[in-house]
C-alpha cells in the first residue's frame, strides 16, 4: 500500500461526507464568493492544511500561499481589475494539489528522482485538474487551468506537453512564473534559498534548469516592473507562514 496524503477517491469520499460539515469552515476560511461551491473548497483547503501539518517539510501550503500572493501582485502589475486578480490568486493556491496523491516518500525525497518517480510526480497536473472536475463554475475552470498547465512552458517545453505561448491559459503562466519564483527561492533538501535578485536573474537568463525563454516574457517584465513589490509580497507571506506555523501542533 503506497502512502499518500490523500488518495483521489477518497478525497472524493470524504467531500462527499463532511460537505455539509464544511459549509460553515469555508465561510469562515473567505471562500465564501458567490461563483465557489464553498464546501468544495474549503475541503480543498483544509487537505492543504491537513498536509502540511503532516508533512511540513513538504511546505505544500507554504508554498501554495506564497504563490497566491505573488500571483496576486503579479495580476495587478498586469492590469487586471481587483475580482480577476482576486480570482487567479485564489485559484492558484490549489495548482499543486495533485501532489497529495503522490507517494510521500518521493515527495520528501532529499536526493535526485528517478525518470519513473519523475514520471509520476508531473502527473500531480493532471491528476489536480481531475480532483476539480467536477466543479462547473468559472472558479473552477480557472483553477483547472492553473493545476493543469502551470507546468507547461511557452517555449514548448515542460509537462503535461500539447501547448505552448499564448494557447497556454493566462491564468496558468502567470502562475507559472509565481511558482519558479518560489521554488528559487525556497530552501529545499537538495538547493539553498535564493535571494530575490539571483532568482529574477536565472528567470530572465535562464540557468541549467529553466531555459532562457521558457517563461512568458510580457509577464517576466510585468515581475520585473515591480520587483521590489514582489520581493516584499513573498517575504510577507513568507513570514505570515512561518508564524502560522508556529502555531500548529507537533505532527503527530
Ligand atoms: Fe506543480
Amino acid at each position: 500500500m503506497v502512502n499518500t496524503m490523500l488518495a483521489v477517491r477518497d478525497l472524493a469520499r470524504a467531500h462527499s461526507v463532511l460537505g455539509d460539515a464544511t459549509a460553515a469552515a469555508s465561510e469562515a476560511l473567505g471562500y465564501g464568493g458567490a461563483s465557489h461551491d464553498q464546501p468544495f473548497w474549503a475541503f480543498m483547503h483544509q487537505a492543504l492544511v491537513g498536509a502540511e501539518r503532516r508533512q511540513p517539510s513538504l511546505d505544500l501550503l507554504g508554498h501554495s500561499r506564497r504563490v497566491e500572493a505573488t500571483t496576486a501582485r503579479l495580476c495587478v502589475a498586469l492590469g487586471m481589475s481587483r475580482p480577476q486578480a482576486v480570482e487567479i490568486a485564489a485559484a492558484s493556491l490549489f495548482h499543486d494539489i495533485g501532489k497529495l496523491s503522490l507517494p510521500i516518500a518521493i515527495l520528501t525525497r532529499p536526493g535526485p528522482l528517478r525518470p519513473d518517480e519523475r514520471r509520476l510526480i508531473n502527473q500531480h497536473c493532471e491528476i489536480g485538474a481531475s480532483l476539480m472536475a467536477q466543479e462547473a463554475s468559472a472558479f473552477a475552470c480557472v483553477a483547472r487551468n492553473i493545476a493543469l498547465w502551470h507546468h507547461q512552458r511557452f517555449d514548448g517545453s515542460g509537462y503535461p506537453g500539447g501547448l505552448a505561448g499564448r494557447d497556454i491559459p493566462a491564468e496558468a503562466r502567470i502562475v507559472a512564473i509565481a511558482d519558479v519564483y518560489d521554488a528559487l527561492r525556497s530552501e529545499r533538501p537538495y538547493k539553498p534559498a535564493q535571494g530575490h535578485d539571483n532568482a529574477v536573474r536565472v528567470m530572465v537568463y535562464g540557468d541549467e534548469r529553466l531555459p532562457q525563454g521558457a517563461l512568458d516574457t510580457t509577464i517576466l517584465q510585468a515581475l520585473c516592473d515591480c520587483q521590489l513589490d514582489i520581493s516584499v509580497t513573498w517575504d510577507c507571506a513568507a513570514l505570515r507562514h512561518l508564524a502560522w506555523r508556529m502555531e500548529q501542533p507537533e505532527p503527530a
